[in-house]
Protein backbone atom coordinates (compact mmCIF):
# COMPACT_ATOMS: atom_id res chain seq x y z
CA UNK A 1 0.00 0.00 0.00
CA UNK A 2 0.93 3.55 -0.90
CA UNK A 3 0.95 5.21 2.36
CA UNK A 4 1.99 8.50 0.94
CA UNK A 5 0.29 11.83 1.25
CA UNK A 6 2.66 14.70 -0.07
CA UNK A 7 3.90 15.85 -3.02
CA UNK A 8 7.10 15.72 -3.87
CA UNK A 9 6.96 19.29 -3.76
CA UNK A 10 5.25 19.40 -0.66
CA UNK A 11 7.94 17.44 0.83
CA UNK A 12 10.85 19.05 -0.42
CA UNK A 13 9.47 22.47 0.79
CA UNK A 14 8.30 20.95 4.15
CA UNK A 15 12.03 19.64 4.29
CA UNK A 16 13.46 23.33 3.46
CA UNK A 17 11.28 24.76 6.42
CA UNK A 18 12.69 22.19 8.55
CA UNK A 19 16.12 23.07 8.56
CA UNK A 20 15.12 27.39 8.06
CA UNK A 21 13.20 26.51 12.08
CA UNK A 22 16.67 24.70 12.88
CA UNK A 23 18.62 28.09 11.63
CA UNK A 24 15.85 30.43 13.73
CA UNK A 25 17.06 28.06 16.79
CA UNK A 26 20.68 28.76 15.74
CA UNK A 27 20.00 32.63 15.76
CA UNK A 28 18.06 32.98 19.00
CA UNK A 29 21.02 31.00 20.94
CA UNK A 30 23.89 32.37 19.15
CA UNK A 31 21.83 36.11 19.78
CA UNK A 32 21.24 34.68 23.85
CA UNK A 33 24.73 33.71 23.92
CA UNK A 34 26.04 37.36 22.59
CA UNK A 35 23.39 38.53 24.99
CA UNK A 36 24.89 36.56 28.64
CA UNK A 37 28.62 37.60 27.40
CA UNK A 38 27.44 41.09 27.61
CA UNK A 39 25.74 40.88 30.47
CA UNK A 40 22.26 40.64 30.19
CA UNK A 41 21.57 37.33 31.53
CA UNK A 42 17.45 38.24 31.83
CA UNK A 43 17.54 38.54 27.90
CA UNK A 44 19.67 35.94 27.42
CA UNK A 45 17.21 33.56 29.02
CA UNK A 46 14.31 34.86 26.95
CA UNK A 47 16.60 34.17 24.09
CA UNK A 48 17.88 30.56 25.10
CA UNK A 49 13.95 29.52 25.88
CA UNK A 50 12.91 30.72 22.45
CA UNK A 51 15.88 28.84 20.98
CA UNK A 52 14.32 25.54 22.47
CA UNK A 53 10.59 26.37 21.13
CA UNK A 54 12.35 26.98 17.69
CA UNK A 55 13.98 23.36 17.97
CA UNK A 56 10.52 22.00 19.01
CA UNK A 57 8.79 23.68 15.38
CA UNK A 58 11.85 21.92 13.30
CA UNK A 59 10.71 18.59 15.41
CA UNK A 60 7.36 19.23 14.36
CA UNK A 61 7.94 19.33 10.66
CA UNK A 62 10.16 16.35 10.84
CA UNK A 63 7.67 14.41 12.93
CA UNK A 64 4.89 15.51 9.84
CA UNK A 65 6.91 14.53 7.31
CA UNK A 66 7.56 11.34 8.18
CA UNK A 67 3.76 11.12 9.43
CA UNK A 68 2.56 11.53 5.71
CA UNK A 69 4.80 8.85 4.51
CA UNK A 70 7.66 11.49 3.23
CA UNK A 71 11.17 11.19 4.62
CA UNK A 72 12.52 14.13 6.46
CA UNK A 73 16.20 15.11 5.72
CA UNK A 74 18.40 16.36 8.12
CA UNK A 75 20.86 18.84 6.33
CA UNK A 76 23.51 21.33 7.17
CA UNK A 77 22.31 24.28 9.15
CA UNK A 78 23.27 27.99 7.80
CA UNK A 79 25.99 29.74 10.36
CA UNK A 80 24.13 32.37 12.54
CA UNK A 81 24.36 35.95 11.92
CA UNK A 82 27.04 37.38 13.45
CA UNK A 83 26.89 39.02 16.62
CA UNK A 84 24.59 42.29 17.24
CA UNK A 85 26.34 45.93 18.23
CA UNK A 86 23.55 46.19 20.75
CA UNK A 87 20.38 44.88 22.44
CA UNK A 88 18.50 47.23 19.59
CA UNK A 89 19.74 45.77 16.91
CA UNK A 90 19.56 42.30 18.21
CA UNK A 91 15.95 42.22 19.24
CA UNK A 92 15.00 44.33 15.28
CA UNK A 93 17.03 41.46 13.46
CA UNK A 94 14.88 38.53 15.44
CA UNK A 95 12.05 40.36 14.31
CA UNK A 96 13.01 40.53 10.33
CA UNK A 97 14.07 36.90 10.88
CA UNK A 98 10.56 36.09 12.10
CA UNK A 99 8.78 38.26 9.54
CA UNK A 100 10.94 36.33 6.82
CA UNK A 101 9.83 32.94 8.46
CA UNK A 102 6.56 33.95 7.97
CA UNK A 103 6.52 34.40 4.84
CA UNK A 104 8.33 31.00 4.29
CA UNK A 105 4.97 29.67 6.09
CA UNK A 106 3.11 31.42 3.33
CA UNK A 107 4.83 29.26 0.97
CA UNK A 108 3.56 26.08 2.40
CA UNK A 109 0.58 27.01 3.06
CA UNK A 110 -0.05 28.36 -0.39
CA UNK A 111 0.78 25.52 -2.06
CA UNK A 112 -1.22 23.28 0.37
CA UNK A 113 -4.14 25.07 -1.01
CA UNK A 114 -2.70 25.18 -5.02
CA UNK A 115 -2.30 20.98 -4.60
CA UNK A 116 -6.00 20.77 -2.47
CA UNK A 117 -3.58 19.19 0.39
CA UNK A 118 -6.04 19.76 3.04
CA UNK A 119 -4.35 17.75 6.16
CA UNK A 120 -0.82 20.24 5.30
CA UNK A 121 -3.03 23.38 4.84
CA UNK A 122 -4.29 22.27 8.54
CA UNK A 123 -0.89 21.73 9.54
CA UNK A 124 0.52 25.00 8.26
CA UNK A 125 -2.66 27.02 9.99
CA UNK A 126 -0.76 26.06 13.33
CA UNK A 127 2.28 27.85 11.97
CA UNK A 128 0.47 30.90 10.56
CA UNK A 129 -1.16 31.28 14.25
CA UNK A 130 2.39 30.86 16.18
CA UNK A 131 4.11 33.70 13.39
CA UNK A 132 1.24 36.01 14.25
CA UNK A 133 2.43 35.40 17.95
CA UNK A 134 5.84 35.09 17.15
CA UNK A 135 5.60 38.72 15.74
CA UNK A 136 3.32 40.00 18.08
CA UNK A 137 5.70 39.00 21.20
CA UNK A 138 8.76 40.59 19.57
CA UNK A 139 7.57 43.86 18.75
CA UNK A 140 6.37 44.12 22.06
CA UNK A 141 10.04 43.25 23.58
CA UNK A 142 10.97 46.32 21.14
CA UNK A 143 8.26 48.16 21.83
CA UNK A 144 9.86 47.97 26.16
CA UNK A 145 13.10 48.44 24.91
CA UNK A 146 12.21 51.65 23.01
CA UNK A 147 10.67 52.64 26.29
CA UNK A 148 13.67 51.45 28.97
CA UNK A 149 16.29 53.29 26.28
CA UNK A 150 14.70 56.00 26.15
CA UNK A 151 13.63 57.21 29.71
CA UNK A 152 15.92 59.28 31.86
CA UNK A 153 17.11 57.19 33.81
CA UNK A 154 18.36 54.78 31.38
CA UNK A 155 20.36 52.38 33.17
CA UNK A 156 17.65 51.75 35.79
CA UNK A 157 14.96 51.27 33.16
CA UNK A 158 17.14 48.67 31.12
CA UNK A 159 18.09 46.83 34.29
CA UNK A 160 14.08 46.60 35.06
CA UNK A 161 13.75 44.99 31.14
CA UNK A 162 16.47 42.60 31.62
CA UNK A 163 15.29 41.00 34.82
CA UNK A 164 10.99 41.47 32.97
CA UNK A 165 12.39 39.02 29.96
CA UNK A 166 13.72 36.20 32.11
CA UNK A 167 9.73 35.18 32.85
CA UNK A 168 8.72 36.71 30.60
CA UNK A 169 5.74 34.26 28.03
CA UNK A 170 6.96 33.18 25.19
CA UNK A 171 3.42 33.47 23.83
CA UNK A 172 1.53 36.52 22.74
CA UNK A 173 -1.64 37.07 21.99
CA UNK A 174 -3.91 37.07 18.68
CA UNK A 175 -6.16 39.53 17.94
CA UNK A 176 -9.21 37.34 17.82
CA UNK A 177 -8.12 36.51 21.79
CA UNK A 178 -7.92 40.23 22.61
CA UNK A 179 -10.99 41.20 25.54
CA UNK A 180 -11.53 44.40 27.14
FE1 LIG B 1 9.47 28.87 14.30
FE2 LIG B 1 9.89 31.80 15.29
O1 LIG B 1 9.58 30.65 13.92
Amino acid sequence: MNDRRISDNMEQLLNKQMTREAYQAQVYLSYGSWAEVNSFGGIATFLYKHSNEEREHMFKFLKYINDRGGSATIEAIAAAPVNPKNIGECLNAILQHEIDNSKEIDKIVNLAHEEKDWATFSFGQWFVKEQIEEESLIKDVIDKYNLASTATSQNHNLYDMDKDLASASQEGTLPREESL
